[in-house]
């Protein structure tokens, strides 16, 4: 287990799903250095036997699997090994980091409460795929990525964090997916932490927060420097 950064001994245990690059598991896996951190990413498990972050987290003494959705009849099936895989590996967690599998609501039913996703955009806006691409085509100002618990709609389970990007005017959807990724590597940690730590849980369908600061004072505009309301107010 030697080269994972900052390991916490008794932090809820996490299992990370990824299908390719893996830079948000990194993330949430980097952050465990800091202090305190209440998770701990126990195994990384990809659908996809070549993710190129099984590599990272084989490099961090992370316990792996690789679970090739094409090697089974159905979805059901798929789900049955991957649900037995999350036991054996013990999570209490589930955060799903760019893993490209719908689920069925059998599956995510069995672990409501517990399993995040992250998403290219600020949702209810641009569910699916080529978020950066529709955000262009629609001309917004303004985009993120939000992190969510996951329910059977895809893409519409209750919202944990957000994190907000301007769209600039020169943008394309590479640059804009980097900066978008950004605010994922930022967001997805603290909210996974919130939710280790017992301070953001799903309650009646809700996201319900406890001692998280908030700071009421900023308003996010793009493309303008951001716009101090309380002026004209005095
Ligand atoms: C991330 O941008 C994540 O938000 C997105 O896939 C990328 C994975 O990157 N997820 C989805 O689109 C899920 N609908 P990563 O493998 O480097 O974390």
């Amino acid at each position: 287990m030697s080269g994972t950064a900052g390991r916490q001994e008794h932090g809820k245990k996490v299992a990370a799903l990824i299908s390719g690059r893996g830079s948000n598991m990194r993330a949430l896996v980097e952050a465990q250095a800091q202090p305190g951190c209440p998770y701990e990413i126990v195994a990384v498990i990809s659908n996809v036997p070549d993710a190129a972050g099984l590599d990272y987290a084989r490099q961090q003494g992370i316990a792996t699997a690789v679970i090739d959705h094409r090697e089974f009849d159905s979805r059901e099936a798929f789900e049955e090994m991957l649900h037995e895989t999350l036991l054996v590996m013990q999570a209490e967690l589930v955060a799903c980091a760019g893993f490209m599998r719908i689920m069925t609501a059998e599956f995510v039913q069995r672990w409501e409460g517990r399993m995040l996703n992250i998403h290219p955009s600020l949702l209810p806006l641009f569910k699916g795929l080529h978020t950066h691409r529709r955000v262009l085509e629609a001309g917004v100002r303004i985009h993120g990525a939000t992190v969510h618990f996951v329910t059977a709609e895809l893409d519409g389970g209750p919202i944990i964090i957000q994190g907000a990007v301007p769209v600039l005017a020169d943008d394309t959807e590479e640059t804009l997916a980097q900066r978008v990724l950004r605010a994922e590597h930022a967001i997805y940690p603290a909210a996974l932490w919130e939710v280790a730590a017992g301070n953001a849980r799903l309650e009646n369908g809700r996201v319900i927060l406890r001692d998280w600061p908030f700071d009421e004072s900023t308003t996010l505009t793009a493309p303008m420097a951001p716009i101090d309301f309380s002026r004209g107010q005095e």
